[in-house]
């Protein structure tokens, strides 16, 4: 009996990768052939550590080990790529956490000049990307079974925030010899540190300033495609499974086609996006997406979610708060959280000092969500709307002008949370 029990759990915890991607992106890398320059597309078959290596920018990798045996990759660029560079002077440190669907790889592959992590680095910082459990990077256990084993895949972005976050962080600042370090995430990489932030709040004060890029936590507003679909069914994890399919694809194109009119106009050039679930998920914006670099991003993303990163996301728009993940059942949750309903995260106890960078228009991350956001945070410094409103979820990283719209004043922050943070103690 419980056995039977325990079977069904670990069969419904299923992987969801890339498997309807694959071939539409094989076709319209194909018929793009002509389009594109063979940089473009040899970058759209180069991994994270291919790309910093081929653009000559230093390259560290490192290998982090999580309290429950989930093997991690990290990529560090210490400093900028001018040889004049003193190598061994301390530069402040910045921790760069990717969101939902994708890896380290939004930090670069847009290419030196516009990749956030190139950027940072130009700009005198040491700089670390973590990667989040179960993407290309990060797909490793100690138990080197473990990782074929549905069991595997048995977490959401709780475990992300709890788990990995607190690992990676305390190896960046071990590593580059600091004890603080400044953190910016995108999406996912937002709700994992506010996770971190309010369960595990001894990590605050490792944290000299937060940067949320489209920072996601209440999720009442959210417009996104895929989401709001599944969220009728985010309490019921085997409901969810049976939708998608059980096993290491995503396996339902009736899914795709539903979720994909919803979002995909006929203006829509590139149809294969239509069928992407990062563009699914995040919308798509024509005016900033550089359809240059369009193969880069698709051969890069999606880069594997579990089951439950996206159920737990599906149950905070219906449940309009921000809780852990809801097991399912009444009896299930107080076995695991001795209540019957998932805890809240307590906001107030993240005392990080937080800027926010919004958009209008973002499906993901909605003004009025954002706004609460920012009411509950325990130190909450300033927040900031991008002055374009077309600019998309994925423009925070994807965008052409990301740099003149977000990345030159989050730098000009973290440079004066820099220079008050030893005044401050
Ligand atoms: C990325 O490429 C390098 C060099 O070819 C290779 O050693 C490494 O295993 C690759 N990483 C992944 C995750 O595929
Ligand atoms: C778009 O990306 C391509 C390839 O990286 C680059 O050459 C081009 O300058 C970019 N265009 C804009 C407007 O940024």
């Amino acid at each position: 009996m419980l056995r039977g029990g325990l079977l069904v759990v670990i069969a419904t915890s299923v992987a969801l990768t890339a498997a309807v991607e694959t071939d539409s992106l094989k076709e319209l890398l194909k018929n793009l052939e002509l389009r594109y320059s063979t940089d473009v597309l040899e970058d759209a078959s180069l991994n994270v550590t291919e790309l910093i290596t081929k653009y000559r920018y230093p390259l560290e990798v490192h290998s982090v080990t999580t309290e429950d045996g989930y093997i991690l990759e990290m990529h560090r660029i210490p400093h900028g790529r001018d040889a004049n560079n003193n190598p061994n002077k301390k530069r402040p440190a910045v921790f760069l956490m990717h969101g939902l669907l994708t890896s380290s790889a939004d930090m670069v592959i847009m290419g030196p000049g516009t990749g956030l992590a190139y950027i940072l680095a130009e700009e005198g910082f040491d700089v670390w990307m973590g990667n989040a459990r179960g993407n290309t990077y990060s797909r490793k256990h100690v138990n080197p079974d473990f990782v074929s084993n549905l069991a595997y895949w048995r977490f959401s972005w709780d475990e992300i925030g709890r788990l990995d976050l607190p690992a990676m962080i305390d190896h960046a600042l071990k590593k580059s010899g600091q004890e603080r370090l400044h953190y910016i995430g995108h999406s996912q990489g937002t709700t994992t540190f506010f996770v971190m932030g309010s369960m595990r709040p001894e990590y605050n004060k490792k944290i000299i300033s937060m940067h949320a890029l489209a920072p996601v936590a209440y999720m009442a507003h959210n417009r996104s495609p895929l989401l709001m679909f599944i969220s009728p069914h985010a309490n019921n994890i085997e409901s969810l499974a049976n939708l998608f399919g059980v096993g290491e694809f995503l396996t339902n194109n009736a899914i795709y086609s539903m979720a994909g009119q919803a979002m995909c106009r006929d203006e829509v050039v590139f149809q294969p996006l239509c069928s992407n679930i990062l563009f699914l998920i995040a919308g798509w914006n024509e005016q900033e997406h550089n359809a240059t670099t369009l193969p880069i991003i698709l051969g890069h993303a999606p880069a594997g979610v579990s089951l439950r990163q996206l159920a737990h996301y599906g149950q905070g728009i219906a449940g309009n708060e921000f809780r852990r993940y809801d097991q399912g059942s009444r009896l299930s949750n107080y076995r695991v959280y001795g209540s019957f309903k998932p805890p809240r995260y307590d906001l107030s106890k993240i005392t990080t000092p937080v800027f926010l960078h919004y958009s209008d228009t973002d499906k993901f991350a909605h003004v009025n969500d954002v706004d609460r956001l920012f009411r509950e945070l325990g130190r909450p410094i300033g927040k900031f709307r991008i002055p374009l409103a077309s600019f998309s979820h994925v423009d925070f990283l994807y965008g052409i002008n990301s740099r003149e719209l977000l990345f030159n004043r989050v730098i000009n922050l973290i440079r004066a949370m820099d220079a008050n943070a030893f005044d401050d103690e």
